[in-house]
């Protein structure tokens, strides 16, 4: 790899970070410490307002017969929790969209959260009483998928393949369940797939279920050196983890000319984790497949990857009481590589989590931080075909995890634990979920060539960004 292309990199993300700095820093800094509410907006009523924002923003899980509290579709149904939708809005929960404004890459495919607009206007309407409006402002009502469609219908239509896992019955009480059955793929011949998108099969089986791997088992021997590195994936076999699904999360589509080998024969292991809610549910995971069409072969795998943030694995977490604790490990591409989504992985303890990039000349960028992590929302950050970053052979992926073991975490259960690594809610584990399509040279460097900077930099942060890689 020459100097010149890793200087490339690095001016694309100095352009990344340097640029998102400025213009979002202030209204942040006030959602997250909850003290300077933004100026005033005037005359604002939910009907004309509001409730495009929440129609927008809101309504994909607050309607009814959805697993969220309370359905905000009309005035009656929100105005009882102005106050609340207010402090929710404010400090960026709600939506849930966690990551750090002000760090590292800033454009998701996926991106649920608020502009710094829509969070003032919601703000200043609650502050001016909520009040109603014209009837006549009110926009038409949104139409959503009923509860047995498929997120993708919209886009995708129907899958080609719907595999659903064997059913489980979870009581009322008692203690976390990890289900592992076990499907055959049924197809004639190899098919790639586009996309993929898991879900329990009913309501109350999406209360009851914490998360669901499916990985893809395969007789095929290893190839790459992408597939040769389990020690990135945890998973000693060469398929790889198809899709994992967390409460908050939906969907998987590969981009263009990419995706996952499926042949006949293949098997889906299911990791199925379900928690007590109280009543006796009955339900299976299922999982739609869209496949590319018959003889379309894309000319990337891109392999699901768990990336610690704990040497060997997550063993080794050992997180005393009454402490914050932090951890972090590395990992090496030993292939170019363009990075898909981030998806920061912890349970109870989880408070923050960061992806950097160790470019092989020693500079580094943070490529994006959690810096809000809740648990309760395993939100999935999927970058856009432009923000993906792309990085070079031997680019040292480095993830910092930090637990707060403290009275201060609401979500501690007892502080007083002393907390190792496991798989029930209440111990803990750190990793990121990254999907990660591995790059020939050849193309690798035609990237690079076809992302030169388009024009010199424009302040002095930057030139010193630039100059300081330049050799
Ligand atoms: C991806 C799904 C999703 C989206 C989008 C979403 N919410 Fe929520 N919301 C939930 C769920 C589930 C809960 C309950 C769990 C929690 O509090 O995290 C919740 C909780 C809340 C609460 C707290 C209710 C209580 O019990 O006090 C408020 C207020 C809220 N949401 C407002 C909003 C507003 C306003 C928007 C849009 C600007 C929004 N939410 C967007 C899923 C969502």
């Amino acid at each position: 790899m020459n100097a010149r292309f890793h200087a490339l990199r690095l001016m694309r993300f100095g352009a990344i970070a340097l640029g998102t700095l400025l213009p979002i820093a202030i209204p942040s800094f006030a959602a997250t410490t909850g003290s300077a509410a933004p100026a005033a907006k005037k005359n604002l009523t939910f009907t004309r307002d509001i409730a495009p924002i929440f129609q927008a923003k809101c309504e994909e899980c607050h309607r009814p017969g959805t697993a969220a509290p309370m359905a905000l579709v009309t005035y009656e149904q929100v105005r009882p929790w102005a106050k609340s939708i207010r402090q929710r809005v404010l400090t960026r929960q709600m939506p849930p969209w966690h990551i750090d404004k002000n760090v590292g890459i800033q454009f998701f495919a996926n991106d649920r959260s608020l502009s710094d607009d829509q969070i003032s206007t919601i703000v200043g309407w609650v502050d001016a009483g909520a009040p109603a409006g014209d009837l006549k402002d009110m926009p038409a009502p949104k139409q959503w998928p009923g509860e047995d469609e498929w997120q993708l219908a919209k886009q995708l239509g129907q899958p080609e393949l719907i595999i659903k896992s064997e059913p489980y019955t979870m009581p009322a009480k008692g203690q976390d369940v990890w289900w592992k059955p076990m499907n055959v793929v049924q197809l004639d011949e190899p098919r790639w797939v586009r996309a993929v998108e898991i879900r329990p099969a009913s309501l109350a089986g999406r209360k009851i279920t914490h998360h669901a791997v499916a990985t893809l088992e395969t007789d095929e021997p290893r190839k790459t050196a992408a597939d040769d590195d389990d020690d990135a994936t945890g998973m000693p076999n060469p398929g790889g983890i198809l899709m994992e699904w967390a409460i908050g999360k939906q969907y998987d589509v590969y981009r263009e000319n990419s995706g996952k080998l499926l042949k006949p024969g293949d098997r889906i292991r299911w990791d199925i984790h379900l928690h007590a809610d109280g009543e006796q549910t009955r339900d299976h995971v299922e999982l739609a497949v869209y496949l590319y069409p018959k003889g379309q072969e894309p000319k990337y795998k891109t392999i699901l990857t768990n990336w610690g943030a704990t040497p060997r694995g997550s063993r080794g977490l050992d997180i005393p009481p009454n402490s914050i604790f932090v951890t972090e490990a590395h990992h090496v591409l030993k292939q170019a590589a363009r990075l898909e989504n981030y998806q920061p992985h912890m349970h109870l303890r989880g408070k923050a989590m960061a992806m950097e990039a160790i470019l092989p000349d020693g500079t580094s960028r943070v490529l994006n931080y959690v810096n809000n992590f809740n648990f309760n929302w395993m939100n999935n950050y999927i970058y856009t075909d432009e923000s993906a970053p792309v990085l070079p052979k031997g680019t040292v992926i480095k993830i910092t995890a930090w637990y707060d073991n403290t009275r201060a975490n609401p979500n501690n259960p007892d502080p007083n634990q002393w907390v190792g690594q496991g798989d029930r809610t209440v111990d803990e584990m750190g990793h990121a979920w990254v999907n990660v399509t591995y790059l020939s040279e050849e193309d690798y460097n035609a990237w690079a060539a076809a992302h030169k900077p388009k024009r010199a930099p424009k302040n002095s942060a930057e030139t010193a960004v630039a100059a300081g890689t330049a050799n």
